[in-house]
């Protein structure tokens, strides 16, 4: 597949998702067989101000390409300039964020609150390419709920405007994470455009991003809750997708040294209070299938020190 200029390897790819997918959670994704990786969505005006914490959450390396940093807004001339700092930094792709169901941004008429006005979406998303040279794919919901579905409207807004590429989430806005996912509107939305469509929704295992691609005919799936723990998914969905056989599931040992990647990236790049504060976010993932998660999950809590955690692994994982 390609986006815009852009080539991606093979259609498994990460979805974006707030407070998870930093550079340290990309980059093992990306080990782990993700192909195009996303930034989670940072505010528009933020990023244009360059806020410290926004370009914090924006940081990427070359080493996770081809990457998309992500930012929501309504203001085209915002999002022209927020994209601009998204393109300075490094990421490949700028996504536009027109999904995000948090009632502080629908009230702000943002994210999700635009998926019920298609040309404004196409106002915002002309003024984005014009103002810089990677291109710009957008991120969205069926519609604002069951009863509306405008997927099909804003994507073809978009497309006019020079999108390169849609990413559906196959749930309606008022449904935020809850519910079943509608494949069918992604087959539906694939249909219906010329530019690449990415597909996400509901995919738990490996098998079910093979039943989704051929299902929807879409070019690519994202992975979202289905990879918190299980980086493994990538490289099994990859497998199943080429046809290949099966891959082994994790061992223990495995999963504690991906883990301690993951966390090791946190102290280095976020510093050790926040990265303490993540910890049991960050790790309960990964430790939720050990015969002694409760225990686990009470002690790290405690957990003051990379070498403290490092000991509370091996304790458990092994
Ligand atoms: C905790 C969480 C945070 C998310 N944050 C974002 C985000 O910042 N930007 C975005 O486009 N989508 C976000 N999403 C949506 C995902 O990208 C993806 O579309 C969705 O999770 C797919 O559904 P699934 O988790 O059932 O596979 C988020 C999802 C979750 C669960």
């Amino acid at each position: 597949m390609k986006i815009g200029s852009v080539r991606v390897g093979h259609p498994v790819a990460l979805a974006s998702m707030e407070e998870h997918t930093n550079y340290c959670f990309r980059r093992l994704m990306k080990q782990f067989g993700a192909s195009l990786v996303r930034s989670e969505r940072v505010d528009a005006v933020d990023a244009a101000r360059r806020d410290r914490r926004a370009l914090r959450l924006l940081h990427t390396a070359p080493d996770e390409t081809p990457r998309a940093g992500q930012i929501s807004g309504a203001d085209p001339a915002v999002m022209a300039e927020a994209a601009r700092v998204i393109e300075q930094l490094g990421f490949d792709i700028v996504d536009l964020n027109f999904e995000c169901p948090i009632r502080r941004l629908l009230g702000r008429g943002e994210g999700g609150a635009l998926m019920a006005d298609p040309p404004t979406i196409g106002r915002i998303v002309a003024a984005t390419v014009r103002g810089v040279s990677i291109p710009v794919t957008i991120k969205i919901r069926t519609g604002p709920d069951a009863e509306h579905e405008t997927a099909i409207d804003v994507a073809r807004a978009a497309q006019e405007a020079g999108a390169a590429a849609v990413e559906l989430h196959a749930r309606s806005v008022a449904q935020a994470y809850a519910g079943g996912p509608d494949w069918t509107a992604v087959a539906r939305l694939k249909q219906a455009v010329s530019i690449p469509v990415i597909g996400s929704g509901g995919i738990r295992e490996a098998s079910d991003a093979a039943r989704f691609l051929h299902q929807t005919g879409a070019d690519a799936v994202a992975i979202g809750r289905g990879c918190l723990g299980n980086p493994w998914i990538f490289r099994q969905a990859r497998a199943i997708v080429a046809g290949g056989a099966a891959i082994r599931p994790p061992t223990v040992a495995e999963r504690a040294r991906a883990l301690l990647q993951l966390v090791e990236g946190e102290f280095h790049f976020y510093g050790r209070p926040l990265a303490v504060r993540r910890l049991p976010r960050t790790s309960c993932y990964f430790a939720k299938f050990l015969p002694s998660f409760a225990e686990f999950r009470g002690k790290v809590r405690h957990v003051g020190t990379l070498q403290q955690f490092r000991l509370l692994v091996r304790e458990h994982f092994c």
